[in-house]
Protein backbone atom coordinates (compact mmCIF):
# COMPACT_ATOMS: atom_id res chain seq x y z
CA UNK A 1 0.00 0.00 0.00
CA UNK A 2 0.92 3.50 -0.29
CA UNK A 3 3.80 4.91 2.61
CA UNK A 4 2.55 5.86 5.29
CA UNK A 5 4.37 8.43 8.24
CA UNK A 6 2.93 6.58 11.17
CA UNK A 7 3.63 7.80 13.88
CA UNK A 8 6.15 9.96 12.68
CA UNK A 9 5.84 13.73 12.15
CA UNK A 10 7.86 14.01 8.62
CA UNK A 11 8.73 10.95 6.30
CA UNK A 12 12.11 11.72 6.54
CA UNK A 13 12.22 10.99 10.38
CA UNK A 14 10.69 7.89 9.57
CA UNK A 15 13.27 6.83 7.13
CA UNK A 16 15.83 8.04 9.51
CA UNK A 17 14.53 5.75 12.07
CA UNK A 18 14.05 2.58 9.56
CA UNK A 19 17.58 2.49 8.73
CA UNK A 20 18.62 -0.35 11.50
CA UNK A 21 15.87 -2.71 9.44
CA UNK A 22 17.42 -1.18 5.89
CA UNK A 23 20.91 -1.89 6.83
CA UNK A 24 20.21 -5.66 7.45
CA UNK A 25 17.78 -5.81 4.61
CA UNK A 26 20.27 -4.87 2.37
CA UNK A 27 22.91 -7.59 4.06
CA UNK A 28 20.32 -10.48 3.80
CA UNK A 29 21.14 -13.37 2.16
CA UNK A 30 24.72 -11.76 0.82
CA UNK A 31 26.37 -12.57 3.69
CA UNK A 32 26.90 -15.75 5.50
CA UNK A 33 28.96 -16.93 8.08
CA UNK A 34 31.79 -17.85 5.99
CA UNK A 35 31.53 -14.29 4.50
CA UNK A 36 30.33 -12.55 1.32
CA UNK A 37 28.08 -14.43 -1.54
CA UNK A 38 29.65 -12.84 -4.78
CA UNK A 39 27.20 -14.44 -6.79
CA UNK A 40 24.30 -11.90 -5.06
CA UNK A 41 25.46 -9.33 -7.49
CA UNK A 42 24.44 -12.03 -10.75
CA UNK A 43 25.55 -15.60 -11.84
CA UNK A 44 28.31 -13.62 -13.76
CA UNK A 45 29.85 -11.74 -11.01
CA UNK A 46 32.32 -13.37 -9.57
CA UNK A 47 34.37 -14.04 -13.19
CA UNK A 48 34.27 -10.38 -13.91
CA UNK A 49 34.58 -9.22 -10.32
CA UNK A 50 37.78 -11.89 -10.71
CA UNK A 51 39.22 -9.98 -14.18
CA UNK A 52 38.40 -6.35 -12.75
CA UNK A 53 41.90 -4.06 -12.98
CA UNK A 54 39.53 -0.87 -11.73
CA UNK A 55 36.59 0.82 -11.07
CA UNK A 56 34.77 3.89 -12.05
CA UNK A 57 31.70 5.01 -10.19
CA UNK A 58 29.29 7.42 -11.60
CA UNK A 59 26.03 9.15 -9.44
CA UNK A 60 24.93 12.12 -8.06
CA UNK A 61 23.58 14.28 -5.12
CA UNK A 62 23.65 11.55 -2.32
CA UNK A 63 24.18 8.54 -4.21
CA UNK A 64 27.73 10.46 -5.37
CA UNK A 65 28.87 10.93 -1.69
CA UNK A 66 28.25 6.98 -0.97
CA UNK A 67 30.37 6.22 -4.02
CA UNK A 68 32.98 8.73 -2.52
CA UNK A 69 33.08 6.29 0.66
CA UNK A 70 33.41 2.95 -1.52
CA UNK A 71 37.03 4.68 -3.11
CA UNK A 72 38.43 4.77 0.49
CA UNK A 73 37.07 1.06 0.60
CA UNK A 74 37.47 -0.15 -2.66
CA UNK A 75 41.10 1.01 -2.52
CA UNK A 76 42.20 0.17 1.32
CA UNK A 77 40.04 -3.13 1.80
CA UNK A 78 40.32 -4.76 -1.57
CA UNK A 79 43.35 -2.62 -3.07
CA UNK A 80 41.64 -1.74 -6.32
CA UNK A 81 42.17 1.26 -8.31
CA UNK A 82 38.67 3.64 -7.86
CA UNK A 83 37.70 6.74 -9.23
CA UNK A 84 33.94 8.41 -8.43
CA UNK A 85 32.44 11.02 -10.26
CA UNK A 86 29.00 13.24 -10.69
CA UNK A 87 27.46 12.02 -13.48
CA UNK A 88 26.83 15.10 -14.87
CA UNK A 89 30.40 15.79 -15.80
CA UNK A 90 31.53 12.59 -16.76
CA UNK A 91 28.85 12.25 -19.45
CA UNK A 92 30.49 15.25 -21.09
CA UNK A 93 34.34 14.83 -20.97
CA UNK A 94 36.67 12.50 -22.66
CA UNK A 95 37.13 10.08 -20.49
CA UNK A 96 40.04 7.00 -21.03
CA UNK A 97 39.07 3.94 -19.51
CA UNK A 98 41.85 1.34 -18.82
CA UNK A 99 41.61 -2.13 -19.87
CA UNK A 100 39.20 -4.64 -17.67
CA UNK A 101 37.77 -1.29 -15.85
CA UNK A 102 33.83 -2.32 -14.26
CA UNK A 103 31.70 0.64 -14.52
CA UNK A 104 29.35 1.34 -11.85
CA UNK A 105 26.06 3.14 -11.29
CA UNK A 106 24.53 4.44 -7.79
CA UNK A 107 21.15 5.87 -7.82
CA UNK A 108 18.12 5.16 -5.51
CA UNK A 109 15.75 6.11 -7.77
CA UNK A 110 17.42 4.13 -10.89
CA UNK A 111 15.88 7.25 -13.48
CA UNK A 112 17.85 9.93 -12.66
CA UNK A 113 18.57 11.13 -16.18
CA UNK A 114 22.44 12.44 -15.67
CA UNK A 115 23.24 8.65 -14.29
CA UNK A 116 21.36 7.08 -16.59
CA UNK A 117 22.95 9.15 -19.79
CA UNK A 118 26.38 7.99 -17.81
CA UNK A 119 25.33 4.54 -18.26
CA UNK A 120 24.21 4.99 -22.03
CA UNK A 121 27.66 6.87 -22.57
CA UNK A 122 29.62 4.54 -20.97
CA UNK A 123 28.97 1.78 -23.59
CA UNK A 124 31.14 2.83 -26.13
CA UNK A 125 34.41 3.32 -23.93
CA UNK A 126 35.65 0.00 -23.50
CA UNK A 127 33.97 -1.30 -20.21
CA UNK A 128 34.47 -4.48 -19.43
CA UNK A 129 30.86 -4.42 -17.72
CA UNK A 130 28.43 -2.52 -15.91
CA UNK A 131 27.05 -2.82 -12.22
CA UNK A 132 24.02 -0.73 -10.88
CA UNK A 133 23.65 -0.91 -7.19
CA UNK A 134 19.83 0.28 -7.03
CA UNK A 135 16.51 0.46 -4.96
CA UNK A 136 14.14 0.46 -7.83
CA UNK A 137 13.76 -2.93 -9.08
CA UNK A 138 12.84 -2.76 -13.53
CA UNK A 139 13.63 0.95 -13.39
CA UNK A 140 15.65 2.11 -16.46
CA UNK A 141 19.04 1.75 -14.40
CA UNK A 142 18.42 -1.88 -13.75
CA UNK A 143 17.02 -2.60 -16.73
CA UNK A 144 20.29 -1.56 -18.58
CA UNK A 145 22.88 -2.67 -16.43
CA UNK A 146 24.90 -5.86 -16.97
CA UNK A 147 24.78 -6.79 -13.44
CA UNK A 148 22.20 -5.56 -10.05
CA UNK A 149 22.12 -5.29 -6.46
CA UNK A 150 19.34 -4.00 -5.40
CA UNK A 151 19.62 -2.10 -2.36
CA UNK A 152 15.79 -3.34 -0.76
CA UNK A 153 15.78 -0.45 1.72
CA UNK A 154 11.60 -0.15 0.66
CA UNK A 155 9.99 3.00 -0.48
CA UNK A 156 11.53 6.26 0.44
CA UNK A 157 9.37 9.34 0.01
CA UNK A 158 11.75 12.06 1.39
CA UNK A 159 13.34 13.92 -1.11
CA UNK A 160 16.67 14.35 0.95
CA UNK A 161 17.67 10.86 0.89
CA UNK A 162 18.39 8.76 3.99
CA UNK A 163 18.16 5.42 4.18
CA UNK A 164 18.82 5.00 0.80
CA UNK A 165 22.62 6.22 1.54
CA UNK A 166 23.02 4.01 4.07
CA UNK A 167 21.89 1.18 2.42
CA UNK A 168 23.97 2.06 -0.66
CA UNK A 169 26.84 1.82 1.62
CA UNK A 170 26.15 -1.37 3.13
CA UNK A 171 25.86 -2.57 -0.94
CA UNK A 172 29.12 -0.92 -1.59
CA UNK A 173 30.76 -2.16 1.76
CA UNK A 174 29.74 -6.12 0.18
CA UNK A 175 30.68 -5.13 -3.20
CA UNK A 176 34.15 -4.12 -1.89
CA UNK A 177 34.67 -7.60 0.36
CA UNK A 178 33.44 -8.97 -2.76
CA UNK A 179 36.51 -7.41 -4.62
CA UNK A 180 38.62 -7.74 -1.87
CA UNK A 181 38.09 -11.65 -1.79
CA UNK A 182 38.93 -12.83 -5.64
CA UNK A 183 41.72 -10.59 -5.30
CA UNK A 184 43.28 -12.70 -2.77
CA UNK A 185 43.77 -9.71 0.17
CA UNK A 186 43.90 -10.56 3.95
CA UNK A 187 40.76 -12.41 4.56
CA UNK A 188 41.24 -11.84 8.15
CA UNK A 189 40.06 -8.37 7.63
CA UNK A 190 37.28 -9.34 5.56
CA UNK A 191 35.88 -11.54 8.56
CA UNK A 192 36.17 -8.75 10.94
CA UNK A 193 34.40 -6.37 8.58
CA UNK A 194 32.27 -9.00 8.21
CA UNK A 195 30.88 -9.67 11.44
CA UNK A 196 31.14 -5.59 12.25
CA UNK A 197 28.43 -5.65 9.52
CA UNK A 198 26.30 -8.14 11.00
CA UNK A 199 26.59 -6.04 14.40
CA UNK A 200 26.07 -2.86 12.53
CA UNK A 201 22.30 -2.75 13.13
CA UNK A 202 22.41 -2.90 16.43
CA UNK A 203 24.98 -0.02 16.28
CA UNK A 204 22.63 2.27 14.46
CA UNK A 205 19.57 1.29 16.80
CA UNK A 206 21.40 2.55 19.76
CA UNK A 207 23.36 6.06 17.48
CA UNK A 208 19.49 6.32 17.20
CA UNK A 209 18.49 6.42 20.78
CA UNK A 210 20.41 9.89 21.11
CA UNK A 211 17.65 11.51 18.99
CA UNK A 212 17.14 14.28 22.04
CA UNK A 213 20.71 14.61 22.49
CA UNK A 214 21.20 15.96 18.86
CA UNK A 215 17.97 17.47 19.12
CA UNK A 216 18.92 19.79 22.02
CA UNK A 217 22.15 20.80 19.74
CA UNK A 218 19.88 21.53 17.03
CA UNK A 219 19.16 25.03 18.74
CA UNK A 220 22.58 26.36 18.31
CA UNK A 221 21.89 26.47 14.30
CA UNK A 222 18.26 27.79 14.14
CA UNK A 223 19.93 31.39 14.19
CA UNK A 224 22.99 30.74 12.16
CA UNK A 225 23.60 31.36 8.34
CA UNK A 226 26.46 29.26 7.96
CA UNK A 227 27.91 25.98 9.07
CA UNK A 228 31.62 24.20 8.25
CA UNK A 229 31.76 20.24 8.50
CA UNK A 230 34.56 18.13 8.85
CA UNK A 231 36.16 15.10 8.72
CA UNK A 232 38.99 13.33 6.79
CA UNK A 233 39.59 10.35 5.22
CA UNK A 234 36.48 8.36 4.29
CA UNK A 235 35.11 10.73 6.87
CA UNK A 236 35.37 13.55 4.34
CA UNK A 237 32.12 12.33 2.40
CA UNK A 238 30.34 12.28 5.59
CA UNK A 239 30.89 15.79 6.39
CA UNK A 240 29.97 16.66 2.47
CA UNK A 241 26.86 14.70 3.15
CA UNK A 242 25.87 16.46 6.41
CA UNK A 243 26.33 19.18 4.53
CA UNK A 244 24.45 18.66 1.88
CA UNK A 245 21.04 17.54 4.34
CA UNK A 246 21.77 20.66 6.11
CA UNK A 247 21.36 22.79 3.17
CA UNK A 248 18.70 20.94 1.65
CA UNK A 249 16.26 21.08 4.43
CA UNK A 250 17.17 23.48 6.30
CA UNK A 251 18.42 26.13 3.76
CA UNK A 252 21.42 26.77 5.79
CA UNK A 253 24.43 27.29 3.70
CA UNK A 254 27.05 24.94 4.88
CA UNK A 255 30.07 23.58 3.03
CA UNK A 256 32.22 20.55 4.35
CA UNK A 257 36.04 20.22 3.55
CA UNK A 258 38.54 17.68 5.21
CA UNK A 259 39.74 18.83 7.82
CA UNK A 260 43.51 19.24 6.98
CA UNK A 261 42.14 21.69 4.37
CA UNK A 262 41.73 24.51 6.72
CA UNK A 263 44.23 26.31 6.88
CA UNK A 264 44.23 26.57 2.90
CA UNK A 265 41.04 29.00 3.12
CA UNK A 266 37.95 28.26 5.19
CA UNK A 267 39.90 29.22 8.64
CA UNK A 268 39.22 32.39 7.41
CA UNK A 269 35.61 32.15 7.72
CA UNK A 270 35.50 30.72 11.08
CA UNK A 271 34.38 33.61 13.97
CA UNK A 272 31.81 33.01 16.55
CA UNK A 273 28.84 33.07 13.97
CA UNK A 274 30.62 29.85 12.20
CA UNK A 275 29.44 26.71 13.66
CA UNK A 276 31.88 23.60 13.15
CA UNK A 277 30.66 20.49 12.69
CA UNK A 278 33.01 17.51 13.07
CA UNK A 279 32.99 13.45 13.07
CA UNK A 280 35.93 12.12 15.11
CA UNK A 281 35.66 8.31 14.96
CA UNK A 282 38.77 6.39 16.36
CA UNK A 283 41.03 5.85 13.97
CA UNK A 284 44.39 7.03 12.47
CA UNK A 285 43.72 10.17 11.91
CA UNK A 286 42.47 11.56 15.05
CA UNK A 287 45.25 13.15 16.28
CA UNK A 288 45.65 15.24 13.43
CA UNK A 289 41.97 15.74 13.81
CA UNK A 290 42.36 17.01 16.91
CA UNK A 291 44.98 20.00 16.34
CA UNK A 292 42.40 20.92 13.15
CA UNK A 293 39.91 21.19 15.96
CA UNK A 294 41.85 23.37 18.53
CA UNK A 295 42.76 25.84 15.34
CA UNK A 296 38.85 26.32 15.11
CA UNK A 297 38.70 26.96 18.91
CA UNK A 298 41.46 29.26 18.88
CA UNK A 299 39.25 31.55 16.06
CA UNK A 300 36.34 31.62 18.63
CA UNK A 301 34.07 28.84 16.84
CA UNK A 302 31.63 26.90 18.20
CA UNK A 303 32.65 23.24 18.07
CA UNK A 304 30.11 20.48 17.54
CA UNK A 305 31.92 17.15 17.63
CA UNK A 306 30.37 12.95 16.98
CA UNK A 307 33.28 11.61 18.80
CA UNK A 308 33.97 7.42 19.46
CA UNK A 309 33.26 6.52 23.25
CA UNK A 310 36.72 6.00 23.82
CA UNK A 311 38.12 8.63 22.23
CA UNK A 312 39.91 11.48 24.69
CA UNK A 313 37.80 14.33 22.94
CA UNK A 314 35.90 16.15 25.94
CA UNK A 315 33.21 18.79 26.50
CA UNK A 316 34.62 22.03 27.25
CA UNK A 317 33.94 25.97 27.03
CA UNK A 318 32.91 25.96 23.03
CA UNK A 319 33.61 22.53 22.15
CA UNK A 320 30.14 20.03 22.55
CA UNK A 321 30.71 16.51 22.48
CA UNK A 322 28.77 13.60 21.58
CA UNK A 323 29.46 9.98 22.17
CA UNK A 324 29.09 7.26 19.74
CA UNK A 325 29.26 3.74 20.72
CA UNK A 326 32.28 2.10 19.24
CA UNK A 327 32.50 0.68 16.31
CA UNK A 328 34.92 -0.91 13.80
CA UNK A 329 36.71 1.90 11.53
CA UNK A 330 35.66 0.68 8.06
CA UNK A 331 32.24 1.45 9.27
CA UNK A 332 32.24 4.22 11.15
CA UNK A 333 31.37 6.15 8.06
CA UNK A 334 27.87 4.57 8.28
CA UNK A 335 27.28 5.08 11.86
CA UNK A 336 28.44 8.75 11.80
CA UNK A 337 26.22 9.61 8.65
CA UNK A 338 23.09 8.82 11.35
CA UNK A 339 23.35 12.07 13.92
CA UNK A 340 24.00 14.52 10.94
CA UNK A 341 21.17 13.32 9.46
CA UNK A 342 19.14 13.79 12.90
CA UNK A 343 20.94 17.23 13.44
CA UNK A 344 19.39 18.39 10.22
CA UNK A 345 16.44 17.00 10.25
CA UNK A 346 15.69 18.74 14.02
CA UNK A 347 17.42 22.08 12.50
CA UNK A 348 14.88 22.40 9.44
CA UNK A 349 11.98 21.28 12.19
CA UNK A 350 13.20 24.54 14.09
CA UNK A 351 13.01 26.45 11.24
CA UNK A 352 9.81 25.26 10.12
CA UNK A 353 11.02 24.17 6.45
CA UNK A 354 9.08 21.68 4.39
CA UNK A 355 11.08 19.03 5.55
CA UNK A 356 9.80 16.38 3.67
CA UNK A 357 9.83 18.48 -0.19
CA UNK A 358 12.52 21.10 0.35
CA UNK A 359 11.90 24.15 -2.15
CA UNK A 360 13.44 23.87 -5.63
CA UNK A 361 14.48 20.55 -5.15
CA UNK A 362 12.88 17.12 -6.48
CA UNK A 363 13.24 13.41 -5.27
CA UNK A 364 14.07 12.26 -8.53
CA UNK A 365 15.55 14.59 -11.26
CA UNK A 366 14.30 12.73 -14.66
CA UNK A 367 15.30 15.56 -16.83
CA UNK A 368 18.37 17.22 -17.59
C1 LIG B 1 17.94 14.26 -6.29
C2 LIG B 1 17.50 13.96 -4.87
C3 LIG B 1 18.68 13.50 -4.04
C4 LIG B 1 19.37 12.32 -4.70
C5 LIG B 1 19.76 12.64 -6.14
C6 LIG B 1 20.22 11.39 -6.88
O1 LIG B 1 18.77 15.38 -6.29
O2 LIG B 1 16.89 15.11 -4.30
O3 LIG B 1 18.24 13.13 -2.74
O4 LIG B 1 20.50 11.96 -3.97
O5 LIG B 1 18.64 13.13 -6.85
O6 LIG B 1 19.14 10.50 -6.98
P1 LIG B 1 19.27 8.97 -7.25
O7 LIG B 1 17.83 8.47 -7.33
O8 LIG B 1 19.98 8.82 -8.58
O9 LIG B 1 20.03 8.36 -6.16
Amino acid sequence: GAASKGDYRHFMLKEIHEQPQVMTAAMEGRLSERGVLIESFGTDAEALFAKAEQIHIVACGTSYHAGMVARYWLERVAGIPTQVEVASEYRYRRVVVPENTLFVTLSQSGETADTLAALRFSRDLGYMGSLAICNVPGSSLVRESDLTLMMHAGPEIGVASTKAFTSQLVALMLLTLSLAKVRGEEPERQAEIASALRALPEVARRVLDLDKDIEALSTAFAEKHHALFLGRGAHFPIALEGALKLKEISYIHAEAYPAGELKHGPLALVDSEMPVISVAPNDELLDKLKSNLQEVRARGGELFVFADENVGIESTEGVRVLRLPHVDEALAPIIYTLPLQLLSYHVAVLKGTDVDQPRNLAKSVTVE
